[in-house]
């Protein structure tokens, strides 16, 4: 029995059944889970001075034209975060909203260069993340692993210095990524940070042809290992790196409401979604900075299908795909599958 009954049983709403499939997330920005609710609390409770006075005055900073628009109001944003218990809270915040949408892991980027440049040391913010990834893991069975990014808008050196300084610090990391501003910086200048963080025993995962062109993915793939490319939705210019994506079965981590958001698309009716399934690339789809974005995890499948009427199968297969893309170890991909065909 392949055919599982909800793929074809209408009496499941739409967001019953995306909620139903066992899935990872894979392109997840714990600071763009910072809710506006949460944003304006640790303000006051930590005295931070910000741009905006009140939830409501943070949500109408939410309008963004570009990448820029808004890595500049999520730098702003994350001036919040400066305890332990911080850093937990937004975590456990999450991990909560996680499990509500089916994700039973999660491989979850951080940015340390944007907390240590405020003062707080990789001891702050990796305590109050384990904490939180620990107890959500024995409440709720999700696992998770943080993801360490290099912001690529600061130069190699600091990348590298950065990983130095992860060293003593990487219990629960399983990969280096790379983030923030992608025009005009290649991944080429990250070489020496990624071959440590390898050194080290990480994985590699890249940003790439978001608003950057094709040749940053092929770049990361070739320049820094990157094993996953994080977007990557503008490969569809380059035929030969299509081939190459597809051949080699890189997985994508498509953000649809991110693209929206940051205008690499106009419309989700526009998002290239249709031609990197139509490609046979292994797509996954995931929420990127929620909070900012307007829409978790279930949030972005549910939008997809509806806006490309896609049918139930693609959703199980989108699924599928994310725990194959994921960093957990083969057999444990084994149970999950399972369990994503079994469901009721
Ligand atoms: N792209 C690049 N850097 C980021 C993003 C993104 O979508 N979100 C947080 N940092
Ligand atoms: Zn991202």
């Amino acid at each position: 029995m392949t055919e599982s009954r909800t793929a074809t049983d209408e009496s499941v709403t739409l967001p019953e059944f995306v909620r139903s499939l066992p899935k990872a997330e894979l392109h997840l920005h714990v600071e763009g889970t910072l809710e506006p609710e949460l944003l304006v609390r640790l303000a006051e409770r930590n005295d931070v001075d910000l741009p905006w006075s009140s939830v409501d005055e943070v949500r109408s900073a939410y309008d963004f034209v570009d990448l820029q628009s808004f890595l500049d109001v999520y730098y702003a944003g994350m001036a919040v975060l400066r305890t332990p218990d911080d850093y937990a809270e937004l975590m456990t915040a999450y991990l909560d909203r996680a499990v509500a949408d089916g994700v039973v892991r999660a491989e979850i980027f951080f940015d340390p260069q944007a907390h240590v440049e405020r003062g707080v040391g990789f001891p702050g913010f990796m305590e109050g993340f384990r904490a939180a990834m620990a107890d959500a893991r024995r409440v709720h069975g999700i696992t998770s692993e943080l993801v360490l990014c290099v912001l690529r808008h600061l130069s190699g050196e600091d990348a590298l210095a950065t990983v130095e300084a992860a060293e003593p610090h990487l219990d629960g990391v399983v990969a280096i990524g790379l983030d923030s501003a992608e025009v005009d910086n290649p991944p080429e200048r990250f070489v020496d940070a990624f071959a440590r963080a390898r050194e080290l025993g990480l994985r590699a995962v890249a940003h790439a042809g978001e608003e950057g062109p094709p040749s940053f993915i092929t770049g990361a793939l070739d320049e820094l290992g990157a094993e996953r490319i994080d977007h990557g939705v503008r490969c569809l210019e380059d035929t030969d790196l299509v081939a190459r994506l597809r051949r080699d079965r890189v997985p994508l981590t498509v953000c649809p409401l991110s693209n929206v958001a940051l205008r690499v698309v106009d419309t989700l009716a526009d998002h290239p979604l249709p031609r990197l399934l139509a490609e046979d690339l292994v797509v996954t789809i995931n929420s990127d900075d929620p909070s900012y974005f307007g829409g978790y995890v279930g949030d972005n499948l549910v939008a997809v299908a509806e806006t490309f009427d896609l049918d139930r199968d693609v959703l199980v297969e989108l699924a599928a795909n994310s725990i194959t893309a994921s960093f957990l170890e083969d057999d444990v991909k084994q149970i999950h599958l399972a369990d994503l065909d079994a469901r009721p």
